[in-house]
């Protein structure tokens, strides 16, 4: 451009430090907190990792069942939030979500305490403290959020949270008034884990950029939900079971891989990265995840069979490899839910029920140094245009 280099989609522009998460997108590794995230997923739970995330280490057992209890305590919704949900019942639940964590914000004291020391210019050890009180609220309640959206939707009776219960199992209970079977409570903490930081994509540095304001962190959250809410983000899970079910039978494949691959063409749900040119090692769990479950429980769909098939096009497909396109942790995460009877309407929200603490975690630490975002753009139009009164317009 005239005025310097744009970096379009601010591809490999650094705009913070972060000890949360690292990514090597060449060999396809992720970090969080310095642990290899299959390693988390093979042996921790969403509420250990959501600990790691916001404190930093993993938590003893002690630690770990003082923060479920917290998490447990603040599961129940404002009665405004709740309203909200009842009378978004019929819209996308994103959209519901959105609108549900803005609202509880609204009233949620510790909130705006918070944001007023900011503001105040405040941020020493109480007020970090009360910060994570607020994260640990965001949390606990968007699983909540999700349950009451989906039972009002269908005019079914709200399920009070359960405290006997996992983060995960209470969400499903929550969601459909019965025991979760335990494979998919398994499948639900696998998705959450994998899910909760991916250093800063689009949602995570919308989050950023709310936050920089000094707004608050409620506001922050629901801006993310809006960001995530794009079928080239978060969005993308809904979109790749919707084109499974489209597409109906793994013989298409070939031509479904070959459309994409035009000029113009449709682009293959679950399929690239920006940061991975290299198979993303959330997606492989997941691929061996949904292998696990429809063995169990079978493909009536043929939805595992469509996109193994698709995976196979894709990856000797010239197009993809000359392209470092991989599938990606949309590619596979639906199967299963979709399975367990959750509408792949809800895929995206639970994204967000995961990602939340990852969010929150990069508000705590920009907020060590906050500078608002304030980028610049370049003017290409005209100046000093002489203005002409309506009535000599032609
Ligand atoms: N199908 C077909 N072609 C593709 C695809 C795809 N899924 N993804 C990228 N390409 C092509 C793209 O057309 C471009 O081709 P050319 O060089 O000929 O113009 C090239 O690959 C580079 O793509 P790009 O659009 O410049 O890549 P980006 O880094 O801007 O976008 C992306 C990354 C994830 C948005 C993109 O790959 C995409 O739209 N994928 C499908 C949506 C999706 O699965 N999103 C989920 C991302 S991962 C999890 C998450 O963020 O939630």
């Amino acid at each position: 451009s005239p005025c310097g280099p744009i970096i379009h989609g601010l591809e490999d522009v650094l705009v913070k430090t972060t000890s949360i998460t690292d990514i090597d997108g060449d060999r396809g590794i992720l970090w969080i907190r310095g642990y290899r995230v299959e390693e988390l997923a093979a042996h921790g739970s969403y509420e250990e990792v959501a600990y790691l995330i916001l404190r930093g280490r993993l938590p003893n057992r002690r630690e770990l069942q003082e923060f479920s209890e917290r998490l447990k305590a603040s599961r129940e919704l404002s009665p405004a939030a709740v309203e909200v949900l009842r009378s978004l019942a019929k819209a996308h639940p994103m959209f519901a979500l959105e609108a549900a964590v803005a609202a509880e914000g609204a009233f949620d004291e510790d909130n705006l305490k918070l944001a007023e020391a900011l503001r105040a210019g405040r941020y020493k050890e109480e007020e970090k403290a009360l910060a994570v009180k607020v994260a640990e609220k965001l949390v606990a309640k968007i699983p909540t959020m999700i349950a009451y959206h989906y039972r009002f939707s269908r005019g079914l009776e709200l399920v009070r949270p359960r405290h006997d219960l996992s983060h995960a199992a209470n969400f499903l209970y929550m969601m459909f008034g019965r025991e979760p079977d335990p494979l998919a409570v398994r499948g639900i903490d696998l998705y959450l884990i994998l899910h909760s930081d991916h250093e800063v994509p689009a949602s995570t540095f919308t989050a950023l950029v709310v936050a920089s304001t000094l707004s608050d962190m409620y506001s922050a959250v629901a801006a993310a939900v809006g960001a995530l809410k794009g079928p080239l983000h978060g969005g993308a899970n809904e979109a790749a079971v919707k084109s499974y079910l489209q597409i109906g039978d793994p013989s298409k494949a070939k031509e479904v891989v070959e459309a994409a691959t035009k000029p113009g063409g449709p682009k293959l749900m679950g399929v690239g990265h920006r940061v991975y040119k290299a198979y993303d090692p959330r997606a492989k769990i997941f691929r061996e995840f949904s292998q696990e479950y429809v063995k169990k429980f079978g493909d009536p769909q043929k939805l595992y069979a469509i996109a193994e098939a698709i995976e196979r096009e894709v990856l000797s497909s010239p197009y993809f490899q000359q392209r470092r396109l991989y599938p990606n942790v949309d590619f596979w995460s639906g199967i299963a839910f979709y399975y367990m009877g959750v509408p792949y309407e809800y895929f995206t929200p639970i994204f967000a029920a995961s990602r939340v603490v990852g969010w929150v975690a990069h508000i705590l630490e920009y907020w060590e140094n906050n500078r608002i975002f304030r980028p610049r753009a370049c003017y290409m139009g005209p100046h000093d245009v002489p203005y002409v009164p309506i009535d000599q317009r032609s």
